[in-house]
């Protein structure tokens, strides 16, 4: 069973070192506790640990809660170790049923590098469809550059 808690300035460093590793810092864009303490600290943004056993186990953003009925799910990522285990699917139905119960979104989007197939994969069987591709919009380290589509999740 998992449930989610607001995230608090103590929890960053860990939410950090997961950012880091790896097989998560290529899927996300800019990371590390200057990015997490910004999104705590504004209006506009949730940030939101999961939490199952007592553990934290991962963690969400869910952002533009000022600008009308689209949420924007900016980020989620399950720690390392506890990914294929179902966690990745709770976390995502959680925080879609927070985006449209608590925050009475009618629409959630997000956007995700084109060969992020994990997590692409785990979006289409949730009900997101590609509502856009922008290609060439993120320049990685090594000069490449990515394709990243757009998906949204229409209340139902
Ligand atoms: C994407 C992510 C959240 C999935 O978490 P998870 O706990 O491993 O996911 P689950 O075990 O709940 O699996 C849910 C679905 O995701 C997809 N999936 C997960 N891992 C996969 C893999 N290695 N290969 C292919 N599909 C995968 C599958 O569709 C899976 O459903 P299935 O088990 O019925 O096949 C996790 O891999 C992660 O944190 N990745 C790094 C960060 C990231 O890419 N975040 C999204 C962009 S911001």
């Amino acid at each position: 069973m998992l449930s989610l808690r607001p995230t608090t300035m103590d929890d960053l460093v860990d939410l950090a070192a997961w950012e880091a590793e790896p097989e998560t810092a290529p899927w996300l864009g800019e990371t590390g506790p200057a990015w997490h303490a910004r999104a705590l600290h504004d209006p506009g943004q949730e940030h939101l640990v999961a939490v199952r056993a007592e553990a934290a186990v991962g963690f969400a953003v869910l952002a533009g809660l000022r600008d009308g009925d689209a949420v924007e799910l900016r980020r989620m990522v399950i720690s390392p170790p506890h990914r294929r285990t179902g966690l990745g699917r709770s976390l995502l139905t959680s925080v879609l049923a927070r985006a449209y119960g608590h925050h009475r979104a009618r629409r959630v989007w997000l956007d995700v590098k084109a060969h992020n197939h994990r997590a692409r994969a785990l979006y289409e069987s949730e009900g997101f469809t590609v509502t856009e591709t922008l290609t060439g919009a993120v320049t990685e380290a090594d000069g490449a550059l990515t394709d990243l589509v757009i998906m949204a999740h229409q209340v139902r």
